[in-house]
């Protein structure tokens, strides 16, 4: 039995974080984009090996999954990483910049892949656990439909490496370097697209009763749309329902024959959602139908919300508090974002966190943006701390 002073501190990865720097500035010089990242899941896979981990490789694309099995214990905990880069060219010139034109670790995935790599060598060194780690080096989380999440869960992700729940972490731009936020419930939003067709029947400018005028239906059903968030959302809710192009005619003259319209539609509730989606697919049939025009709607489905469940977030909240004290540890806003790490916990309990990236970071994304190196020590001890915590609870 393990007593508390055993379990893994921050001061425990000092001596390791010159290796975690090196570690991270080796990935950040050489990013691969989503769906090509080869090299970067090798790298990890042997050090994973080297560590005494058994390591599958290409688990939904360039996965990596690494297991680690301690004690008697029967419990499990999942904890992923992602390692893809943005098609961007870096403008930090750092010594460590990237080093393939046009692409560039530009939202931090080389961080939570580094520090998921030193909990990786010191659980591994330490031992100081008692049942299974299951270390998920997730790809393509940045640009993937299906993306590298709903990949690795297709091909058997939970079957094949069972686990109890499973946590993630996102750097934060914004937060101090060295602390952590949590939330429990919807923490990141959906994000789904919508194209729309309106097919009416073309004809002269001058002659409109013997057409069915595209144009006059979409004008009509953007008016419509905007009446979803404001009459059938409830108003302690937020979402958005955007109508970001509209597109029909080419001559003043004719009537045309189509007009497009293309939709933005963000929730923080899977209810929200589906509510959305209804009412959409709806009001764009009733009024192509009411003006005999024909109608296409292409639905597309990006990202679920990120729901949080309740007790694996407290844990973590708990376990985050007793590492680095109540005072570097608080409650996220909403993130208007949206992240892959929601299709797991479609499938299992589980928390995303959020981890300080400093006050003055460049926001994620940008050609300026790099993860805060003053972090590392921090991430690497939450995430074996957490596992020593999660599975001692038998
Ligand atoms: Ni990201």
């Amino acid at each position: 039995m393990l007593n508390d002073n055993q379990f893994a501190r921050v001061s425990d990865f000092d001596a390791m974080e010159a290796e975690l720097k090196q570690t991270r500035h080796y990935l950040h010089a050489h990013p691969e984009l989503s769906l090509e990242e080869a090299e970067t899941a090798r790298f990890v896979a042997e050090k994973l090996e080297g560590w005494g981990y058994t390591v599958t490789r290409n688990v939904g694309g360039h996965g990596v999954v690494a297991l680690l099995k301690n004690g008697k214990g029967t419990k499990s905990i999942g904890i992923r990483a992602d390692m893809d880069a943005l098609p961007i060219e870096e403008a930090t010139g750092l010594p460590y910049a990237s080093k393939m034109p046009g692409k560039m670790h530009a939202c931090g995935h080389d961080g939570h892949t580094t520090v998921l790599l030193g909990a990786a060598e010191y659980l591994a060194r330490t031992r100081h656990f008692d049942g299974t780690v299951v270390l998920i080096f997730q790809p393509a989380e940045e640009n993937g439909r299906p993306s590298g999440a709903q990949k690795m869960i297709a091909e058997g992700l939970f079957e094949r490496f069972p686990m109890d729940a499973i946590f993630g972490l996102h750097n934060h731009p914004g937060a101090p370097e060295g602390t952590i936020l949590y939330r429990a419930g919807p923490i990141m939003a959906s994000s789904d697209t919508v194209n729309i067709t309106i097919k009416g029947k073309g004809g002269h400018a001058s002659r409109p009763h013997l057409t069915i005028d595209p144009v006059v239906v979409a004008c009509n059903l953007v008016v419509a749309l905007q009446t979803i968030v404001s009459r059938n959302v409830d108003p302690t809710q937020t979402a958005v329902v955007t109508v970001g192009t509209i597109h029909a005619g080419e001559a003043v003259n004719v009537i045309p024959e189509y007009a497009n319209l293309a939709l933005s539609v963000r929730s923080f509730e899977p209810k929200v959602r589906a509510l959305l989606e209804q009412r959409i697919v709806k009001l764009a049939q009733a009024i192509a139908d009411g003006y005999d025009a024909t109608i296409d709607i292409h639905y597309d489905h990006g990202y679920p919300v990120v729901v949080n469940s309740e007790v694996e977030t407290d844990f973590a909240r708990t376990v985050a508090e007793e590492l680095i004290g109540p005072d570097k540890v608080s409650l996220c806003p909403l993130i208007p974002g949206s992240e892959d790490f929601a299709y797991y916990l479609e499938h299992k309990p589980g928390s995303f966190l959020r981890l300080g990236n400093g006050v003055s970071s460049a926001i994620l994304h940008s050609p300026n943006y790099d993860f805060a190196d003053g972090s590392l020590t921090v991430g690497a001890a939450m995430w074996a701390r957490l596992t020593e915590r999660f599975l001692q609870e038998q």
